[in-house]
């Protein structure tokens, strides 16, 4: 049987894809592997966001060539967003036998059995309609303890700086029973989390095929092919799901599990939908909603389709409706003509909001986009460099004072593992998506257990175990 190695850059939804990728090939008769070197077929699935993204594929490339230089048998293989960005040339200039984009997994068997054949093969075909629907993906690298379901694939929105919608193609809603299977099948696999994945999971909209009322139908086979034998019930009675929608009711069906979503794009992310988070305590209070830019000439220019005070009034909403929410997001400089008065203008709004945490970023200029092709990236490297050392300077002042607040109070844990630090310690994070370290005692990784924070650094919270506090996911059913 031929082994396959896969290994896996960038967002969250290339883990999840990777692992509709894995289940796909197990299908099919191969193996997974976690070791590379016992690999027949070597899968790498890429990022293309930031350039450096991809620079650092292209060392796992050298490697890989190696890998076929000592072994020529060995398929190597290019899977995701650098497959559709850079297509052919990874297979001349990169000596890659396999080259598929996001859309063509289903394809896969064929193209590794077109590549032994003729050498190489690639499909890079995006398509309007691909969910990989009835795919049950197969828990790749998982603790067992948080795991990933999709529910919208690809972007519609052309932010003029990002390559996505190029390369991930069009925005697709899955199937709601798809989603609600996947949660399903985690919760009876033992998972206590899970997290709902889309580039803007706030557009989902799904709509029944025939438009009439249609019943769940949970009778699609579990990964290893047994049916699932979850109850019947649960009729969709409504035509369309929208995003608070799917979100109560994947918190309803997964009782035992707590649920997170990323990412949340600010033009969509409705009171509904915090509403439906604050009345079920089974949904993570934590909303990252990238901001990318304080200054309104820089959001127009990236076709963000909002402006600050739009998104100042998304988060007053967030703070009102959810006092006790965690609120991190993504922000970057450098983008074409930004000013420095631009720059203070990012400065100035992170020092109103208090993220809790920041992905902080420089420009990176994406050939193919509308910002590469109209707008000259004309900030200087180092002045990108001196804008992002500012931001990342206040952020983690702010970070910090942000985690000294929560010494004192009390949060429910769930724990992921072992501390590195110390092996009498657990790490695990609370509703908020802070990271806490805390005495491990008799609990173990899988168990939500109640911390009363102690300490903290600016990237972690110390705490100590009390008892009797805790809720016990979930409080939420009715
Ligand atoms: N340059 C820098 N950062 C980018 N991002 C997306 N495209 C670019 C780019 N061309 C950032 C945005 C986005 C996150 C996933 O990556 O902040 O939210
Ligand atoms: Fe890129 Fe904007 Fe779509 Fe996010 S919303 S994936 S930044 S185009």
């Amino acid at each position: 049987m031929s082994k396959v190695y896969i290994e896996t850059y960038g967002c969250q939804m290339n883990v999840a894809d990777s692992e509709t990728v894995a289940s796909i090939l197990k299908k099919s008769g191969y193996e997974i592997t976690e070791d590379m070197h016992a690999a027949d077929i070597v899968l790498v699935n890429t990022c293309s966001v930031r350039e450096n993204a991809e620079t650092r594929v292209y060392g796992r490339l050298a490697v890989f060539r190696q890998l076929r230089k000592a072994n020529p048998d060995v398929v190597v293989g290019v899977l995701g967003c650098m497959a559709e960005r850079v297509k052919e040339e990874l297979i001349t200039k990169q000596g890659v036998n396999l080259v598929a984009g996001p859309d063509s997994y289903r394809t896969l068997p064929e193209l590794l059995a077109k590549s032994s054949v003729s050498g190489n093969a690639i499909d890079i075909e995006l398509s309007t309609e691909e969910t990989y629907a009835g795919i049950c993906p197969t828990r790749l690298e998982s603790n067992g303890i948080s795991g990933f379901v999709s529910i919208t694939r690809g972007c519609n929105n052309f932010c003029t700086y990002c390559i996505v919608p190029y390369t991930r193609g069009r925005e697709r809603s899955r199937d709601a029973k798809d989603i609600i299977t996947e949660a399903l099948d985690l919760q009876e696999r033992g998972y206590k989390e899970l997290t709902l994945l889309g580039q803007n999971v706030n557009s989902y909209a799904f709509k029944t095929e025939d438009g009439r009322q249609k019943t769940l139908d949970r009778r699609q086979e579990t990964e290893d092919g047994t049916p699932n034998r979850r109850r019947e019930t649960g009729d969709t009675r409504q035509e369309t799901w929208d995003f608070p929608r799917l979100l109560e009711q994947v918190a309803k069906e997964v009782p035992s599990m707590r649920i997170r979503f990323t990412t949340s794009h600010p033009k969509d992310m409705s009171d509904e939908t915090l509403r439906v988070i604050a009345r079920n305590a089974n949904i993570c209070r934590h909303i990252h909603l990238p901001v990318q830019s304080g200054s309104n000439r820089i959001l127009k220019l990236m076709n963000r389709k909002y402006d600050r005070e739009w998104y100042l009034n998304r988060i007053r909403a967030i703070r009102e409706i959810l006092p006790d929410c965690g609120i991190t997001t993504d922000v970057f400089c450098g983008f074409p003509s930004e000013t420095d008065e631009d720059h203070q203008d990012s400065l100035a709004l992170m020092k109103e909001v208090r993220f809790d945490f920041a992905f902080m970023y420089k420009y990176s200029e994406r050939p193919g986009t509308y910002a590469a092709d109209h707008l000259p990236d004309d900030i200087a490297e180092e002045v990108k460099g001196a804008r992002l050392q500012e931001i990342i300077k206040l952020q983690g002042e702010i970070g910090l004072a942000s985690n000294r607040s929560d010494i004192g109070k009390t949060f429910d844990v769930l724990a992921e593992g072992s501390s590195k630090k110390s092996k009498v310690q657990l790490y695990g994070r609370n509703p908020q998506n802070k990271v806490i370290v805390f005495p491990m005692e008799d609990k173990r990784p899988g168990d939500i257990v109640s911390v009363k924070v102690t300490d903290c650094t600016g990237a972690t919270l110390k705490g100590l175990q009390v008892s009797g506090v805790g809720y016990q996911v979930p409080a939420s059913r009715g």
